[in-house]
C-alpha cells in the first residue's frame, strides 16, 4: 500500500468512526453526560402532556417521517418543478442542443435556434442543460415524498393544452401540454427590482423597463415562421423580425420563470423543520438562482446592441435599446451588463444595504404568489379550475407551514 492509498484508507475509518455509534471519545464523555443529566432535569419540571409531545415529535423526525408542513414545502415544490419541466421541455424541443438527459442531438427548429443563438452562441446548450436539471428537480421531490410515505404531486390528467405546430415540436403533443407557451405577458419587474437599491419586501413598487405583452415564447407553426429561413442579426425580413422577437422573448421568459425559483425557494426553506428538507430547499433553490443569473446575463443581449430596437410585425412589442436611456442617472436601472445584484435595503431600513435575494417574504414570493405571477404571465391559460384549485390548495399548504423546533 503507498503513502496516498494508506491516507484513503485511514480517512475512511475515521469517516465510519463517526457515523457508526460506539464508546464516546474520553474528553466529550463528561460534556455528554452533563448535558444528558440536564435533560433529565428538565423534563421532570415539564407537565406530562408536555412531555408525550415532546418525545411524539422527536419520533416524528427520528422515524424518517415528515411533518405535515415539510410534507406541504415539497409537495409544492415538486408542483413547481413539475410545471418549470413542461415549459422548458417545449422550449427544449424547439430551441435545445439534445434531448432531455443529455440524449441524441435534437433537431429542433433550424430559425428559432439561429434567433436565440443571436442572443448567444450556446443557448441551445443552456435550455437543454437548464431542462434536465427541472426534470431532475420534479423526480427527486416526487421519489423523496414516497420514501417518507408521503403523497406525491401528479398533474399528467392537466396535461391538455395547446401546443407549438412548428417543426421541432413534437407533433404527438400539440394538445398534451401543462403549460401554455403561445401568448405571454412576461412581467420585467426583476430586471429593475436587482439594479435597485429598494425592495419590495420593504414596500418598494418597482417597475419593468418596457413590456412584453401577448407574444409567444415558441414559434407557433412554419406558416408564421418558416424553420428554414436565414436569421441575420439584425433581421431584415417580417418573418426573421417576428422569429427574433419570439425568441427575444423567450431570453427574458427564461429569466422570468427562475428569478420565480430563486425567491420561492428561500421562502418555503425558512419554514422548513426537518434539516434534512432544510438542505434540499437549499440546494435546489441555489440551482434556481445560478439559472436566473445565466439568463438575465442573455436576454440583456436582446436590448442591446445590434439586436435592440427590434419590433415584432405582428405584435408591435418593441425591445428597447436599454443602454441608450436618458437622463444618464437613469441608466443605472437598466444597463444590460449590469446583472449581479445590487445591494439593496433589507430586513430594515436602518440597515446598511445588502445584496441578496428578493423578495423573500411569503407574501410577494411565497407559494400562492408563485402561483398568482404565472398565472399572470398566461402560462396556464385554457387550464381548468379544478387545475388552479389544486394548485392554490398547494400552494395555501405550504404558505401556512410553520418550523416546528
Ligand atoms: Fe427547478
Ligand atoms: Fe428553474
Amino acid at each position: 500500500m503507498n503513502q496516498e492509498e494508506s491516507l484513503n484508507v485511514s480517512s475512511e475509518k475515521h469517516l465510519l468512526a463517526q457515523e457508526l455509534p460506539g464508546p464516546e471519545p474520553r474528553n466529550q464523555v463528561g460534556r455528554r453526560s452533563f448535558l444528558r443529566g440536564l435533560g433529565i432535569v428538565g423534563a421532570t419540571l415539564l407537565p406530562a402532556s408536555a412531555i408525550m409531545m415532546r418525545s411524539a415529535k422527536a419520533q416524528e423526525k427520528t422515524s424518517g417521517r415528515l411533518t405535515k408542513g415539510d410534507a406541504d414545502l415539497l409537495r409544492f415544490a415538486a408542483w413547481a418543478e413539475i410545471v418549470e419541466s413542461d415549459l422548458w421541455t417545449q422550449y427544449n424541443e424547439l430551441g435545445g442542443a439534445t434531448k432531455p438527459n443529455d440524449g441524441a442531438p435534437n433537431v429542433g427548429n433550424p430559425a428559432y435556434i439561429l434567433a436565440l443563438q443571436n442572443l448567444d452562441g450556446d443557448m441551445p446548450q443552456y435550455i437543454s442543460d437548464n431542462t434536465d436539471d427541472e426534470l431532475s428537480h420534479a423526480a427527486f421531490l416526487n421519489a423523496y415524498l414516497i420514501s417518507k410515505g408521503a403523497e406525491p404531486v401528479n398533474l399528467d390528467r392537466f396535461r391538455n393544452l395547446p401546443g407549438s405546430r412548428a417543426t421541432g415540436a413534437d407533433p404527438n403533443k400539440v394538445h398534451k401540454r401543462l403549460t401554455n407557451l403561445l401568448r405571454l405577458n412576461v412581467d420585467l419587474s426583476w430586471y429593475t427590482r436587482y439594479r435597485s437599491e429598494d425592495n419590495p419586501d420593504l414596500g418598494a413598487f418597482i417597475k419593468g423597463p418596457f413590456n412584453i405583452l401577448n407574444e409567444p415564447g415558441i414559434p407557433l407553426d412554419d406558416m408564421d415562421t418558416p424553420p428554414d429561413m436565414a436569421q441575420p442579426n439584425p433581421p431584415t425580413t417580417r418573418t426573421s423580425r417576428r422569429m427574433q422577437a419570439i425568441a427575444n422573448t423567450a431570453g427574458f421568459h427564461f429569466a422570468f420563470i427562475e428569478q420565480g425559483g430563486s425567491s420561492l425557494y428561500p421562502t418555503l426553506a425558512l419554514k422548513a423543520t426537518s434539516e434534512e428538507v432544510l438542505r434540499i430547499l437549499l440546494s435546489i433553490g441555489g440551482v434556481e438562482i445560478d439559472h436566473f443569473s445565466l439568463w438575465h446575463d442573455k436576454a440583456g443581449n436582446a436590448v442591446s446592441g445590434s439586436l435592440a430596437r427590434l419590433t415584432d410585425p405582428e405584435t408591435g412589442v418593441t425591445f428597447p435599446d436599454l443602454n441608450a436611456v436618458t437622463p444618464a442617472a437613469a441608466l443605472e436601472l437598466t444597463q444590460t451588463n449590469k446583472i449581479q445584484p445590487e445591494p439593496c435595503d433589507f430586513i430594515r431600513t436602518d440597515l446598511p444595504p445588502c445584496s441578496v435575494i428578493r423578495p423573500t417574504s411569503t407574501h410577494l414570493g411565497g407559494a400562492v404568489a408563485t402561483v398568482k405571477s404565472f398565472t399572470d404571465d398566461l402560462l396556464f391559460a385554457g387550464q381548468s379550475n379544478e387545475f388552479f384549485e389544486f394548485a392554490m390548495q398547494l400552494a395555501t399548504a405550504a404558505d401556512n407551514a410553520r418550523r416546528q423546533l
